[in-house]
């Protein structure tokens, strides 16, 4: 069972939008951008009629991660993730916005996907049996699908504005932004990539390629004016293969979009609008599988917006706990609220990315500024043995859905 709705798509009327991608919205604030990573899922080049409710959460806790942790390879946009530094003209979206958004200083965003391989798959796989290359790299004979390749390579791509990007030579990019840049953001992308293979590596996923987008800042200077934007390492932008599950020779199953393309193809959907949406059971593996990758990677937990039930034996009232803040639960006993209190301290220790203050928050039933709503449907709670985080009798992650 899901723990919330998927966020599909945000709407500030108070805010100026400045686009919106196939996962993202964004908006201007001041000289800034607002980015906030919805629940939208795209498969196949579509964006699907259902969301992965918290994958957001997940791209943006895990980017933030793996952005801090390429500090020193190369700046990154990053200003805050932290909803409490925003400035004041975000607080009244707060709610929605935790977990999910950075603001990010705003660059030129430079027009080639930085694209990093490190094993032979997708639409490298596809070019290397027409022509032993991939985007001009020449690579051994022999190689088969999903094979590792003799070192990472870098394989540029345009970005297109609607359907697949196409695969360019490293001339055909320096063509487009010129030569220094080309040396430069392929020298940080495999630096980057390495960085990023080796500790994934260690956690059990192989992750096979990826792609990065970078900004330029001030004169553009390829030497001092280039940062690492958008999204970095995240199920979305690179194929993460388990370890433990890599066989070359074929296709290996992907890691987290699996369930989603496996359905779609056994429902043979033709790839063409309308879109279809997703069983409840495909949506929730999916969900588990990105919320999986993140934990392993990070070593850490989803930060805020998880709602914990806490109870004990003695207690017979639950106590309905979320990292955000305000409003009270004038429901739970003071052993429930210091139970949920010490586990979200717990989550806090391991979750640098957490980025609120830790306060019990409203029950179901708990208006957001604490009044009791009037008695309405209470939502579904659901208890999995599988979502103890804790191990501590009566702490538990729980799920609910709207009864
Ligand atoms: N710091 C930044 N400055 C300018 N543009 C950015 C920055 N970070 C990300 N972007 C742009 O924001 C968009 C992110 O939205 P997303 O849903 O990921 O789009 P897409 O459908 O292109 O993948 C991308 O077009 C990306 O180039
Ligand atoms: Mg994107």
């Amino acid at each position: 069972m899901i723990s919330t709705a998927p966020i599909l798509e945000t709407s500030f009327p108070d805010l100026t939008r400045h686009g919106r991608g196939k996962v993202r919205d964004i908006y201007e604030v001041g000289d800034a951008l607002l980015i906030v990573a919805t629940d939208r899922i795209s498969a196949f080049d579509y964006v699907l009629a259902s969301g992965i409710p918290d994958k957001g959460k997940v791209l943006t806790q895990l980017s933030a991660f793996w952005f801090e942790r390429m500090g020193d390879l190369v700046p990154h946009h990053v200003i805050a993730t932290d909803v409490a530094k925003f400035p004041a003209s975000l607080q009244p979206h707060a709610e929605t916005l935790r977990g999910r958004s950075m603001l990010c200083r705003r660059t030129r965003p430079v027009p080639i996907e930085c694209v990093a391989r490190g094993y032979l798959s997708g639409s490298g796989w596809k070019e290397y049996q027409q022509t032993g290359m991939v985007c001009g790299v020449r690579l051994p004979a022999g190689l088969r699908e999903s094979d590792r390749l003799p070192e990472p390579i870098f394989t540029p791509a345009t970005k297109a504005e609607s359907g697949h990007d196409v695969n360019i030579s490293e001339d055909e990019a320096a063509r487009l932004i010129g030569r220094d840049l080309t040396s430069r953001l392929k020298a940080l992308t495999l630096d980057i990539f390495r960085r990023g293979c080796e500790h994934a590596e260690s956690k059990g996923i192989i992750i096979a390629d990826t792609k990065f987008e970078f900004g330029l800042v001030g004169a553009g200077n390829p030497a001092t004016d280039v940062v690492l934007i958008d999204e970095v390492l995240t199920p979305d932008s690179s194929r993460f293969w388990p370890r433990d599950q890599y066989t070359p020779g074929g296709a290996v199953p992907s890691f987290d979009k699996q369930y989603v393309r496996d359905y779609l193809e056994e429902i043979r959907w033709n790839k063409q609008p309308p879109v279809p949406s997703l069983p409840e059971t495909v949506v929730q593996r999916t969900r588990d599988k990105y919320i999986e990758a993140f934990r392993r990677l990070s070593g850490r937990e989803l930060a805020c917006g998880i709602r914990w039930s806490a109870s004990s034996p003695k207690c017979s009232t639950r106590a309905f706990i979320t990292t955000t803040r305000g409003g009270n639960s004038r429901r739970c006993s003071s052993r429930a609220r210091s139970n949920a209190r010490r586990a979200i301290w717990a989550t806090r220790r391991t979750s640098s990315a957490c980025t609120a203050t830790p306060s019990l928050a409203r029950s179901p039933n708990t208006a957001s500024d604490g009044r009791r709503n009037p008695p309405g449907p209470q939502p579904t709670l659901a208890l999995r043995p599988s979502d103890c985080l804790t191990g501590r009798p009566g702490l538990h992650r729980i799920s609910s859905r709207p009864g």
